[in-house]
């Protein structure tokens, strides 16, 4: 399969939406495609409205108009949980485990929707589940930390640890919010490489925002700026990097 083309079925469509948060404009009639099985940047000064545009796509808020396909379905009235029943899930760009409870724990109670309350839900510690766990965080690099408590692994661990978890519920596509906002550059290479494996081994589409422009350049087949809540620019690294437009808007942000 070839990364180097933006050609081919898109999994998410986006066209004309707009939210608003009071008076302010956080998304303005933005439209874009994230193909399937292709990993598909998001970037944007700080401010600019890439986590509402993400917050929009998975339903954790109303949109004021226009429309989200997933796989070819109206998605923009759908709740979020019905969207992660659809296989489309997100991360956070604060990390969401939950520290008081070790990985292995934080990736049992990742795995959703089985009907179950909370206290059932370590119920469902088939060995199935199990050994996916164990798997997925050997995948992230953690297996060797998996009974320690998630809130004593390190910022970067955890951000690992949340991409894990992510990954026990097999989404289709994955959207990551920053993933490697605060990791040092000698895990952000490791990040990196597990993103284009989860990608290419697993089959899971991406779609990434990412303020690194190193990593975005690196792991993107196409990008989407935004600026003050529009759409600036789109294309691929190559074009996204000798964009005079982008240039100056973060060069304008600062
Ligand atoms: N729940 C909310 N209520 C009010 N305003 C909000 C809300 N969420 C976002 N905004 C505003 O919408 C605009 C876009 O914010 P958003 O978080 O989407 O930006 P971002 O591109 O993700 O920024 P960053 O790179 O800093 O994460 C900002 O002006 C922000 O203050
Ligand atoms: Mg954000």
């Amino acid at each position: 399969m070839s990364s180097a083309t933006t050609a081919g079925e898109s999994i998410i469509e986006v066209n004309g939406i707009t939210k608003t948060f009071g008076g302010v404009v956080a998304n303005k009639n933005i439209s874009l495609n994230v193909r399937k099985g292709g990993i598909t940047g998001l970037i944007g000064p700080n401010g600019s409205g890439k986590t509402t545009l993400f917050n929009s796509i998975v339903g954790y808020h109303p949109i004021d108009g226009g429309s989200i396909k997933f796989s070819g379905e109206e998605i923009s009235k759908f709740r979020v949980q019905e969207i992660a029943r659809l296989g489309l899930m997100r991360t956070f760009q604060q990390t969401r485990i939950y520290g008081k409870m070790n990985c292995v724990e934080n990736m049992l109670i990742s795995v959703p929707h089985r009907k179950l309350g909370f206290w059932d839900m370590f119920a469902s510690r088939d060995k199935e589940t199990l050994e996916r766990a164990d798997r997925m965080l050997e995948f992230v690099g953690l297996y060797e930390k998996r009974w320690l408590l998630a809130g004593d692994l390190s910022f970067g661990q955890q951000k690992l640890l949340e991409f894990a978890m992510a990954l026990m519920n097999e989404p289709t596509v994955l959207m990551l919010d920053e993933p490697t906002a605060g990791i040092n550059p000698t895990l952000i290479n490791g990040l990196i490489d597990r993103l284009k494996r989860a990608n290419e081994e697993f089959g899971i589409t991406l779609f990434v925002i990412e303020h690194n422009m190193r990593v975005i350049m690196n792991l993107a087949e196409h990008i989407y700026c935004l600026a003050h809540g529009e759409m600036l620019a789109e294309g691929k690294p190559e074009e996204i990097q000798n964009d005079q437009r982008v240039i100056d808007a973060y060069l304008g942000a600062h």
